[in-house]
């Protein structure tokens, strides 16, 4: 592997592997492990890259939404406010979170396939953009809060393209037996169009589709381009409808391993340019205005800006079969590899020199088998002690964490021209039980 193509990561004259300019072994020294550390300058590059190709090639009429599920955390919404980017919040927490921090209400867009009663409140008194409706339970519900509120909420419907997108099927979303979205080709879509625009209180904007994640086939998204304003267009012929505003979802791949392409931050211009190009052309093929387009990308932001930091525990050599190497994480800070199979490159970072020469499965300390951050990774050899580096962990890594075992979830630490300092503070024990009741009767 060579790293030197990725922009955050280098190898310093010591040998040790850097991110963002910090030495990752002066970090862990530092900050303890496991430690998950992010790079701002990347996530900053990967915000401007898509803002900047709105601009271009669309006029400026659109905004980038940063899908905050794939990492929320109050530094990050103030990252993403700094850089002008509008976000998604798919839960009372995001939502919550993003507040705390001073993000604006008018940019964040209000997702989910099964948002609680008092979670649409919420929103609505935070007074979101836009709450993007998936079921008609949903619908209703809206327009009875904001009758009753006297306001009316702008919403957008998500639909369901029916688009088979190359991915894990846990993270496709778009094909016909999914829980998102309405689907188009058996006129779900159409039906609740109409039922919503009957709906006093609400204001339809327009649609929302996300086909799924961790694509790298740019046809994906522009045949879920041209399908979405194929039913723009049928909807405007049968009802008159105007769409406003077309969200067409994340999903950009990102490296995590050997098998997946390595993109450079600019390179994910050309991603949303071919999306720009089938909305474009869609849009003239039916006669349509060009709708006001957001984007959601979450992973492609964060996940190769950040890297875990590891102490090599216990190593176990099975011989003929297998070496364990055990570090002080786990499924409770990365649960991708138990479930999806996930693959990642890891690089022991007080050695980074060294040429990988076995292949070994990185354990976590979870009281199960299936507890591994991966499994037969090329690695050089590892001793207790080593500082390890999983790489490419800013995406769905802290934002999937538990305290299974009661472990404790790592802190964050943001890195800024060399200099690290915590986002997300770490856990103590006392955290652990804070919520905790020993009725009287069982202390005793
Ligand atoms: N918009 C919507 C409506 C979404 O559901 C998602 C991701 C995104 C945007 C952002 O997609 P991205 O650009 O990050 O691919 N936990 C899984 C990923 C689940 C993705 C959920 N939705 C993983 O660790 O791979």
């Amino acid at each position: 592997m060579n790293i030197h193509t990725r922009e955050t990561l280098k190898i310093n004259e010591k040998g040790h592997l850097e991110i963002g300019g910090a030495d990752c072994v002066e970090l862990a020294a530092r900050f303890s492990t496991p430690l998950y550390v992010f790079d701002e300058a990347y996530i900053r590059a990967m915000m401007r890259v898509y803002r900047e190709t709105i601009a271009r090639e669309y006029g400026g009429n659109g905004c980038v939404l940063y899908a905050s599920k794939a990492f929320s955390c109050m530094a990050m919404y103030g990252i993403a406010r700094q850089e002008g980017l509008g976000v998604d919040v798919v839960s009372g927490g995001e939502l919550y979170t993003a507040r705390k921090a001073g993000f604006p209400a008018e940019k964040i867009y209000m997702h989910g396939n099964n948002k609680l009663q008092a979670e649409l409140e919420e929103a609505l008194d935070a007074g979101v953009a836009c709450v993007v409706v998936d079921s008609a339970l949903e619908a209703d519900r809206l327009e009875a809060l904001c009758a009753a509120r006297g306001k009316v909420q702008r919403v957008l419907i998500r639909i369901n393209p029916g688009v088979e997108a190359h991915t894990h099927h846990f993270v496709q979303t778009a094909t016909p037996d999914s829980k998102f979205g309405f689907s188009v080709a058996n006129g779900d879509a159409a039906r609740i169009s109409s039922h919503v625009l009957s709906l006093p209180h609400l204001e339809l904007r327009g649609f929302h589709c996300h086909i799924g994640s961790q694509i790298f086939e740019k046809d994906s998204f522009v045949l879920a381009a041209e399908k979405c304003l194929a039913f723009i267009a049928d909807l405007k012929a049968s009802c008159g409808f105007v769409c406003e505003e077309l969200n067409m979802g994340g999903g950009f791949g990102v490296w995590y391993a050997e098998e997946d392409r390595m993109i450079p931050p600019a390179g994910y211009a050309e991603y949303l340019s071919a999306l720009i190009g089938a909305v474009k052309a869609g849009c003239a093929k039916y006669g349509l205005k060009q709708p006001y387009l957001l984007i959601e990308p979450g992973r492609s932001i964060v996940a190769e800006a950040g890297v875990t930091l590891y102490t090599v525990g216990a190593i176990r050599e099975i011989p003929g079969l297998r070496k364990y190497v055990a570090v002080d994480g786990g499924m409770f800070e990365n649960p991708r590899y138990c479930l999806y199979g996930s693959r990642y490159t890891a690089i022991l970072a007080n050695k980074a020199n060294e040429p990988a020469a076995e292949r070994v499965s990185i354990a976590g300390k979870c009281c199960e088998s299936g507890d591994l951050i991966g499994a037969d990774m090329p690695l050089a050899h590892a001793e207790t002690g080593d500082i390890l580096a999983v790489l490419t962990t800013g995406a769905y890594n802290y934002s999937m964490a538990s305290n299974y075992n009661r472990n404790l979830i790592p802190p964050a630490v943001l890195v800024r021209e060399g200099e690290a300092e915590y986002i997300i503070r770490p856990q103590t024990y006392e955290d652990l039980t804070r919520n905790d009741i020993l009725p009287a009767r069982l202390a005793k």
